[in-house]
């Protein structure tokens, strides 16, 4: 295949994306969805626009609603239409991309249907080139993942159609698994049809360009990994805060609830990536066996002193954005006594050599005061203070913020003298945004995700010991909560920045945190 693809997009230059990938077809199970509609189409369109889908790249779309190709193809024009993140639309390139979109109405529970899908994949194979490279993606609920996997495995579409000549790939969305014990048990549904390199759990944070800038930062500069360690950094905070409420979703929420949704695995993944050990190159295995080393390490939640490193929470009525907004218990298909959280802070501590004693402050919730996803490391205050007592408490430790979203970036607090003639200090802040210094927006994370199923590299992708040890920490605070009931919900107001019980878990150790 072609390692010559235009690249049009500014910050593709000179970045790891070279290629195009080989010819393939990619099945999305799930296609009449949200998702679909909101990411995975619109991202697919901004690659065609970009000439980094191969020739002959096919779309097959199933799911229940019955859509002929050309209602498909024209809801699918509609959602890029609708979900672009990105200034402009060109009707041109719309139309020539939805020319590759097909769809099939299928049940998954139904295996007559993957037979015809088998079919329609050999059709395009020979029309339009796709060379049996297939790409299956499970944008459905949970709940029909073993069905369809284990239906691809009985009619023979898991394997590759020609063993060494063309591959087959599995993209499963979150989450994966409810707890522990299920996610066990889909790994083992999932293990019995496909093999692990075909396997791509996606979490899309981890496709975020400041998730994966946290690992150039950290390994491509030669000054900051050797502070990035206990005797230097104070303690490190990751938020992921949303001001959105449950939008609808009540039901699905009230399965999931907020550390499912968002803490086993986006901050879970953030964590792994700012505490993990270097790895010898940026390769798929390496990286993924070092993320697994230090999960490994997480220290298991003190349930006798529970209090001292959980905080959970859910948020009551109030006011986002000038606008009077309902409790949880009042949004629809929530229970009215529901004690699902919309709420997490966790501290936890990483026993190895590198981290002891360093706290990771972990903070998500939905209804915040702002929407921001942000990695902040604070350094040690200075041993000694040259310039008088009086300074001592205007001298602020120096802070590193990694903004995640919006307006991607870094930013590093530092002191300077303020212009006087006395000795005045002042922190002051040396920014990089990524907008400014390289003039493009960023690629979405399902754009970066999407090529590289594709172009067969997992490195971000999560490997199951990763979900499993994420679970095995976190599983057993769902069954205590669940035990729990109410008891211990700390209820915070709409458009705060969460409860009180979260202030108070950083001022025991003589912290705060760091304001967004
Ligand atoms: N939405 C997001 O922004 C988002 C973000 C991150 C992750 N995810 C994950 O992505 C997955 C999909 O989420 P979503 O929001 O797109 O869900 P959704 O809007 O409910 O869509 C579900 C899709 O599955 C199809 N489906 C369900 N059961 C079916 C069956 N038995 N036979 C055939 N089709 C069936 C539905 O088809 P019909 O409607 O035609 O019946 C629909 O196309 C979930 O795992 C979710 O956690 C979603």
């Amino acid at each position: 295949m072609t390692d010559t693809a235009v690249l049009t997009n500014p910050l593709r230059e000179g970045m790891r994306i070279r290629k195009t990938p080989a010819p393939c077809a990619m099945v999305i199970f799930g296609a009449s969805g949200d998702l679909t509609a909101r990411k995975l189409i619109p991202a697919l369109y901004y690659l065609h626009c970009e000439r980094l889908l191969p020739p002959g790249f096919s779309v097959i779309g199933c799911a229940k609603t019955p859509y002929s190709n050309e209602k498909f193809r024209e809801a699918m024009a509609d959602a890029v239409k609708k979900f672009s993140e990105k200034a402009t639309v060109d009707e041109p390139s719309l139309t020539s991309f939805i020319q590759s979109l097909y769809y099939l109405t299928d049940d998954f529970g139904d295996v007559k249907a993957y037979t015809q899908l088998d079919e329609l994949l050999n059709k395009l194979d020979s029309e339009r080139g796709t060379n049996g490279n297939r790409l299956f993606y499970l944008a459905t609920p949970p709940s029909s993942f073993p069905v369809i996997v284990s239906h691809l495995g009985a009619v023979g579409l898991a394997q590759p159609k020609e063993p060494g000549k063309s591959w087959t790939r599995v993209v499963i969305e979150k989450p994966f698994g409810h707890d522990l014990e299920s996610a066990r048990e889909l790994t083992a549904t999932v293990g019995s049809v496909f093999k692990e390199e075909q396997v791509y759990r996606i979490d899309h944070y981890l496709g975020k360009e400041t998730v994966q800038n946290l690992l150039v930062f950290r390994f491509a500069n030669g000054i900051f990994e050797p502070i990035w360690n206990r005797r230097y950094i104070d303690h490190v905070e990751i938020t992921v805060a949303e001001e959105l409420g449950v939008e609808g979703r009540g039901r699905y929420y009230e399965e999931a609830g907020l550390l499912r949704d968002m803490v086993q695995n986006h901050v879970m993944s953030v964590l792994s990536l700012v505490a993990m050990e270097s790895p010898a190159t940026f390769d798929a295995v390496e990286v993924r066996d070092e993320k697994a080393k230090v999960m490994r390490a997480i220290r298991p939640i003190d349930f006798d002193h529970l209090d001292d490193f959980v905080v959970r929470g859910q948020y009551a009525d109030g006011w986002v954005k000038g606008q009077k907004v309902p409790g949880y218990c009042e949004e629809a298909n929530v229970a009215s006594n529901s004690s699902t959280e919309t709420f997490a802070a966790l501290k936890l501590s990483i026993d190895n050599w590198r981290w002891a004693d360093v706290p990771f402050y972990l903070r998500s919730g939905k209804r915040l005061a702002k929407r921001v996803s942000e990695i902040v490391v604070q350094f040690r205050r200075v041993p000694h203070m040259v310039f008088g007592s009086k300074t001592e408490n205007l001298v602020e430790p120096n802070v590193l913020a990694m903004r995640i979203q919006p307006n991607e970036g870094i930013a590093i607090n530092f002191n300077a003298k303020f212009p006087a003639p006395t000795m005045e200090i002042r922190p002051v802040k040396m920014e990089f945004r990524y907008a400014e210094s390289f003039g493009g927006e960023p690629p979405s994370a399902y754009e970066t995700l999407l090529l590289d199923c594709m172009l067969g590299d997992q490195t971000l992708f999560t490997r199951e010991d990763a979900v499993e040890l994420a679970w095995q920490l976190l599983s057993p605070l769902l069954d205590r909560w669940r035990e729990d009931g109410a008891k211990g919900l700390q209820y915070y107001e709409s458009g705060s920045w969460g409860p009180a019980a979260s202030d108070a878990l950083l001022e025991r150790d003589k912290r705060r945190w760091h304001r967004l």
